[in-house]
């Protein structure tokens, strides 16, 4: 029985994150993939060398190519532009289209039996564009960002009650951008419904915190975007896929008449196990909470339409 395999296409700031907390969890064997040579190579070396100080078991390999990656069991791509200030998600498309066309094709070459999570934005969008590309089946592409703005969600929540973040649920559904759509209604605290424990405006707030917590770090950092939680949302998308747990979690995932959308790349919840997307799961929503996920779903239909792809 041998370890499993993970690729991480793009070893910046999200991607080496990545690898950082995989190998901490022994995940299986780490490829990190970047176009600048040395960085991959050299970050990858760095995390080998913490090994003993942790006393993690797996091993960490960078290139600049792809014919390390073969065989792969789990694929993420982070390649890409990062965000700048006062960039929108939208303006990156064109050139991360390039970027993770070309790594889904290298990708699929090597690994024609992985799973992809894409994690470069504009997420809902370059999601499609690696399912497009890979042809592969919709169980087995899909993109992190409902973990990561549930998450963000969730500390706002836990920071405003002064509770701890581990009995808190929350649910993000929608397009990984401004539209995203917070599910207040769907909140709790150790069971308690959140509209309990607050009131309506300060959920409010909260919702229109976690909406911009990406420009937040952005304005923040001034030149670079966030990648310790992103990073550590792809990973735990990638625990529940490797050790087939069965999480329900919220993620892009292609939908084919799920919330009455077809042919886009989303963010719901979904099972993830072995398979990848086991299933969607559908929630029932309120005329306002239909409204703003169907403004969000055309936001992501816009965009998909002008990528001729
Ligand atoms: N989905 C989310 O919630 C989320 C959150 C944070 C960041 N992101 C996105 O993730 C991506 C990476 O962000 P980052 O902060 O790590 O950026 P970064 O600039 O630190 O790293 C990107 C890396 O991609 C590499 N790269 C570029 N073209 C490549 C190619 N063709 N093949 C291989 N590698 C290539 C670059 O050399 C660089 O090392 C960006 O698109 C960013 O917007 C998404």
């Amino acid at each position: 029985m041998g370890r499993k395999k993970i690729t991480i296409v793009g070893a910046g700031n999200v991607g080496a994150t990545a690898a950082h907390w995989a190998a901490e969890k022994e995940l299986g064997d780490i490829v990190l993939v970047d176009i600048i040579d040395g960085i991959p190579q050299g970050k990858a070396l760095d995390l080998m060398e913490s090994r003993p100080v942790e006393g993690f078991d797996v091993t960490i390999t960078g290139s600049t190519g792809y014919d390390e990656t073969a065989g792969s069991d789990l694929v993420i791509i982070t390649s890409g532009l990062a965000r700048k200030r006062g960039m929108s998600r939208e303006d990156l498309l064109q050139q991360n289209k390039e970027i993770v066309s070309s790594a889904t094709r290298s990708i699929v070459a090597q690994s024609p039996h992985c799973i992809i999570i894409v994690v470069s934005n504009p997420l809902d969008i370059m999601t499609y564009v690696a399912k497009a590309v890979s042809g592969f089946p919709k169980n087995r592409v899909m993109g992190m960002a409902g973990v990561l703005d549930s998450a963000r969600f969730k500390v706002f929540i836990a920071m405003e009650l002064n509770v701890s973040v581990e009995d808190i649920q929350a649910l993000v559904l929608g397009g990984h951008g401004d539209s995203m759509v917070p599910l207040p209604r769907y909140a709790t605290v150790g069971g308690i419904p959140l509209t309990q424990l607050l009131p309506a405006e300060k959920i409010e707030q909260i919702v229109n915190r976690t909406r911009n917590a990406g420009g937040e770090i952005v304005s923040l950092l001034k030149l670079g975007s966030a990648f310790y939680s992103p990073s550590a949302s792809a990973i735990q998308m990638a625990d529940a896929i490797l050790k087939d747990k069965k999480r329900v979690l919220s993620c892009c995932a292609y939908l084919e008449g799920e919330y009455g959308l077809n042919h886009i790349c989303f963010g719901v919840p979904v099972k993830l196990g072995s398979r990848g997307v086991e299933q969607v799961l559908e929630v029932s929503l309120t005329d306002e909470e239909r409204a703003l996920v169907q403004r969000s779903a055309r936001e992501v239909e816009e965009s998909i339409a002008s990528l001729k792809l």
